[in-house]
């Protein structure tokens, strides 16, 4: 059972599994917007994820649970962590309702910490709660930095050739793609794990610094592309104007602090299970070049 299925990286575990000929259900708000997985043979189920009852009720007689706590931000939200804890909130109760066996659960690189992470900070509370159900085999998974956060970006590459924001240019994160989540997520569903909570990081294809992506890009489109740090303030100000609400705001600029400091980073070392398969420069080619093309 895969929740978030409308999203990216439950898309892309329900496709891996459907893909593989396992029995799914798949989980959204509107099971309209689940017609391509529904179409290959998924069996849908609406329910919103601050639901408990709802959830409960899709996740009845599952083997397992992918759950995501979704989406990453609502820009214009009062209280965004507030929104996380209903939603986590919920997702447990439905877990221990329902009885079932095996959850994974989307978590995030910094979830080790309770504070000092923005949005990071609400997964390291939905871990607690899931953890506090008892009898379930969880895996937490801890993603790195997404490398589709860098599509926010594709305008200022097309117009003014820089990418800017305030990381340090040369702190290197683990970047990984969506869909290498999905499909780790899948992996899971189907791994026995039993007993105490499992976490595993999931660093992508390697470590990567801004420099590095300006450099990946220019590579790409043949064109110099220059990495611009900006502060925190700057950024601040750019979030303010395009409507972000203060909520969101404090929490996003929690992370770069976090990140520059070293306090937002992966404490598991890179082998083949933290180790992803996407690279930045496969996914500049697959995404990043298509959407300077069409947007
Ligand atoms: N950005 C990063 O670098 C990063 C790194 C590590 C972990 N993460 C974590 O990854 C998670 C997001 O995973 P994802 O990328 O797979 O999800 P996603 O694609 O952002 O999720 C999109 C889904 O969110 C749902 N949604 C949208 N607005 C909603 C609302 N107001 N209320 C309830 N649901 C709403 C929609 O589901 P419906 O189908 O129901 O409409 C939509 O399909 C977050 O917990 C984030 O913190 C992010």
């Amino acid at each position: 059972m895969i929740t978030g299925a409308g999203g990216r990286t439950g898309r892309a575990a329900a496709s891996h599994l459907l893909a593989h000929g396992h029995a799914v259900r798949v989980v959204g708000r509107d099971p309209s917007r689940l017609a391509d997985l529904t179409g290959r043979g998924a069996e849908p189920r609406r329910a919103d994820q601050s639901d408990p009852a709802a959830m409960a009720a899709a996740l009845h007689g599952a083997e397992a649970a992918y759950l995501v706590l979704q989406p990453n931000y609502l820009p214009d939200h009062p209280d965004f962590a507030a929104f996380q804890d209903r939603a986590a909130a919920a997702l447990a109760e439905a877990v221990a309702e329902s009885g079932v066996p095996r959850v994974v659960a989307l978590s995030s690189w910094g979830a080790q910490h309770a504070s000092g992470t923005g949005p990071v900070a609400g997964l390291h509370r939905f871990e607690e709660r899931l953890s506090a159900v008892p009898g379930v085999h969880l895996t937490f998974l801890r993603a790195g930095y997404y490398l589709e956060n860098f599509l926010d970006h594709v305008d200022s590459v097309r117009t003014h050739r820089t990418i800017t924001a305030p990381f340090d240019p040369d702190v290197p994160l683990p970047m990984i793609t969506t869909s290498d989540v999905g499909v780790a997520a899948a992996e899971e569903l189907l791994r026995p794990r039993p007993g105490t909570p499992i976490v595993r990081e999931l660093h992508g294809a390697r470590d990567v610094t801004m420099h590095e992506v300006a450099r990946a890009i220019a590579t790409a489109i043949g064109h110099p592309v220059t990495y611009e740090r900006c502060t925190t303030q700057a950024f601040d100000e750019r979030l303010r104007s395009a409507g972000v609400s203060d909520s969101v705001r404090a929490m996003m600029t929690e992370v770069p602090h976090a990140v520059n400091t070293g306090h937002l980073r992966a404490v598991q070392r890179r082998t083949p299970d933290t180790t992803t398969p996407t690279s930045l420069e496969d996914f500049i080619e697959a995404e990043f070049v298509p959407a300077l093309g069409t947007r």
